[in-house]
């Protein structure tokens, strides 16, 4: 995390609010493979990054709690005891959601201050969002001695995120950013919410994120409806949730499941599939499968799922024509955000450059270039 932002948090909640905080760094995420599957109990493969949020936060004596988001330049007051969801879309709404969580789970806090900044663009599809609910729920555990576990305090950035924010997430974004390994990725079970970390060093190759800097609206509600649609499909296979399905299942109820759901159920159980391949791979050090199956990622996701976009699969097709890249898909919940690219290191600069040039040059737009680190989790910065 960069030192100037924790510096700007800290030095803005000691001018403002004339007492020291403490200071926590949560990071966003990556995820290698493993897209929309969380949701189904299924598998991903996560990592948390070297971007993410800083927060100052510490206890208040007055009759309200002060909220600063500093990057937007926006301040909100609030009070406890009378905490509702504000407005659609507005980022209040993350640090409300957790602290009405907290009180929903009968522990008792009072009143604080927080400050925070990120550097993670909203809609780049790595998570900002649990990043912040994370801080949140970690700094009030630490200044109200909850005493919460690690994994209550994702359950209750996950319920924020479905009552407060309205999106139905898995705990995908919310685990890899609490939990993140430095140099690791995590093979998450998302129904036992239990991981395995992977060192990741892919020798002469890198992961490299490319942002579309593009979010189309309604992503949240064709994110709740894809939700569903894969809670329909398990109901008539009769299972829990669609990984205990496999295709052959699928097949023997295709007469009572619309086309488009079927495609998208179809979708779920090969990528949690491909999942455990993709870690298969690692383990195997064939970095050619693990590319081959990030691309089947995407194809799956853009035809089948139905969540990328043009500009997303520009991207993708730029890396196919790249024999530098071994593998490329969008990431995250879709129609907008970062594709995850697994690049030769000594050529990533020169695709960077061409992918850069191209988008400009199809969409009038410029994309941005990310070399990340993988992580610690969720941690105070002493
Ligand atoms: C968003 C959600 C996650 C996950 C991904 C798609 O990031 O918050 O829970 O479902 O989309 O894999």
């Amino acid at each position: 995390m960069s030192k100037a932002i924790i510096t700007d948090v800290k030095n803005t909640f000691i001018n403002t609010f004339k007492t020291e905080p403490l200071l926590i760094f949560s990071p966003g995420r990556i995820n290698i493979i493993g897209e929309h599957t969380d949701y189904n109990d299924g598998f991903v493969f996560p990592a948390a990054v070297d971007k993410g949020i800083a927060a100052a936060i510490q206890k208040s004596d007055s009759k309200k709690s002060t909220a600063v988001a500093l990057d937007l330049d926006s301040t909100i007051e609030f009070e406890l005891d009378k905490l509702k969801p504000s407005k659609e879309g507005s980022w209040e709404n993350y640090v409300f959601g957790v602290v009405a969580e907290i009180q929903n789970r009968n522990k008792v806090i009072g009143n604080f201050n927080i400050v925070f900044k990120g550097n993670i663009p909203g809609g780049a599809g790595m998570s900002s969002s649990a990043a912040l609910e994370n801080s949140v729920v970690f700094g009030l555990n630490e200044l109200f001695n909850l005493g919460l576990t690690k994994h209550e305090m994702i359950l209750i950035s996950q319920k924020a995120e479905h009552n407060y924010v309205g999106v139905k997430c898995g705990i995908m974004d919310q685990y890899a950013s609490m939990f993140g390994v430095k140099n690791n990725a995590l093979l998450l079970d998302c129904r036992t919410i239990e991981s395995k970390p992977y060192e990741i060093n892919f020798k002469e190759h890198q992961l490299m994120l490319i942002n579309t800097n593009v979010k189309h609206s309604l992503s949240d509600s064709a994110y709740n409806d894809r939700r569903s649609a894969c809670e329909r499909v398990s109901e008539l296979l009769g299972v829990k949730a669609l990984r205990d399905a496999t295709e052959a299942d699928l097949k023997r109820i295709i007469d009572k499941v619309i086309p488009a759901n079927y495609q998208k159920a179809l979708y779920v159980i090969q990528e949690n599939e491909r999942t455990l391949k993709a870690v298969k791979a690692i383990e195997d050090g064939n970095l050619e499968t693990l590319g081959a199956l990030i691309y089947q990622s995407h194809e799956g996701l853009t035809t089948k799922y139905k969540v990328s976009c043009n500009e997303l699969d520009f991207l993708v097709n730029q890396a196919k024509e790249n024999k530098s890249v071994l593998g490329a898909r969008m990431m995250g919940g879709g129609f907008g955000g970062c594709t995850i690219n697994l690049v030769t290191k000594d050529k990533a600069n020169r695709f960077a450059e061409e992918a850069s040039k191209a988008y400009k040059k199809e969409f009038n737009k410029e994309c941005s270039v990310y070399f990340i680190k993988l992580s610690k989790g969720t941690h105070l910065i002493r």
